[in-house]
């Protein structure tokens, strides 16, 4: 056999094997583990939805866990997910801190680790492969401009504000988002502001404090979730005033329940919070799989839903 020959044969044989390796590669079953931070709200509860339904249908085995709100319960389950040799690890982080030593320990084990919803803060970006969810900064920083923009009454305007989260990016960027934007009309100003854990029993017992300490001098309520808003509209009903009227209400997410609040006149305006971040993930994670790249950042679109649009709004509502 000529050199040529021999050459060509050997070229042959390795792109059969290479095929081979691509159809292994191609058919290979994924296993996803994936650390919720709760089910703490509507949001939530439909995000986990998403996850789990995208799941099953890209044929990705899915290991889930929830977190309880405790950021020790998902360190817990992302160490369970580095022992088990999953293919590669998500999950939604309850805070923004404290994350270095277990992404180092993904690192270490080469499994590749995907941020949705929230973000978290490490000097080593290259500690995760991609953040994928919304801008949250931007989300306060709508629920500003809309204020702006539809308070008309004249004089000193009391906001109380029910933050999300102690320590959660989206708890630390709404505020951010929301204050870079009233700054600029110094009558608007934030006379409260407390954590209601993005639940709709906090933001009802935090609504209560409220109302009991200021009474009828608020004039606005900025919730960072929708169930704040919702429990804290029954808190303003039973001191007996009206909720989006007496009140006006400003919330984050854009749940179905914040439409059903918007419909009845008691809430003004609610922020879209995109839940729906399923098929995304598992479209990334068979790609990091795959060996693709991914951008550093994927933002989700959102829109703004104020009273007016909602009835028209409800049907299309996914969540
Ligand atoms: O991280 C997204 C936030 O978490 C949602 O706005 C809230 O409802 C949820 O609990």
């Amino acid at each position: 056999m000529n050199i040529n020959r021999r050459c060509a044969l050997a070229l042959a044989g390795a792109l059969v094997l290479g095929g081979a390796t691509g159809a292994l590669a191609a058919d290979k079953k994924i296993t996803l583990g994936f650390a919720q931070v709760g089910a703490e709200s509507e949001w939530r509860t439909a995000n986990t939805q998403s996850i789990k339904t995208s799941a099953a249908k890209a044929g990705i085995t899915l290991k889930f866990s929830d977190a309880q709100q405790k950021q020790e319960n998902q360190i817990k389950a992302i160490r369970s997910f580095i022992a088990q040799k999953v293919d590669v690890i998500a999950f939604s982080p309850v805070v923004e801190s404290g994350w270095e030593t277990v992404l180092k320990e993904a690192k270490a084990a080469k499994i590749p680790v995907i941020l949705t919803d929230r973000a978290v803060s490490v000097k080593d970006d290259s500690l995760y492969v991609t953040f994928m969810g919304s801008d949250f900064v931007e989300e306060g920083r709508r629920a500003g401009h809309w204020l702006l923009d539809n308070y008309k009454a004249q004089g000193n305007v009391n906001i109380v504000e029910l933050q999300g989260t102690v320590g959660s990016a989206p708890a630390i960027d709404r505020k951010k988002g929301f204050e870079e934007v009233i700054k600029a009309q110094p009558r608007f100003k934030v006379i409260r502001s407390q954590t209601g854990d993005f639940t709709r029993a906090k933001g009802k017992e935090v609504m209560e404090a409220f109302l009991k300490a200021e009474g009828k001098k608020i004039n606005v309520l900025y919730a960072h979730n929708d169930d704040m808003a919702i429990g804290a509209i029954q808190a303003i009903e039973e001191a007996g005033m009206k909720p989006g009227k007496d009140i006006t209400i400003i919330s984050v997410d854009g749940v179905k329940g914040a439409f059903e609040a918007m419909i009845a006149g008691k809430l003004n305006v609610t922020v879209e919070c995109n839940p729906l971040l399923g098929p995304q993930l598992m479209d990334a994670v068979r790609d990091v799989v795959a060996g693709k790249s991914l951008p550093k950042r994927i933002v989700t679109k959102e829109s703004v839903y104020p009273q007016s649009v909602a009835a028209k709004e409800f049907p299309n509502r996914k969540y």
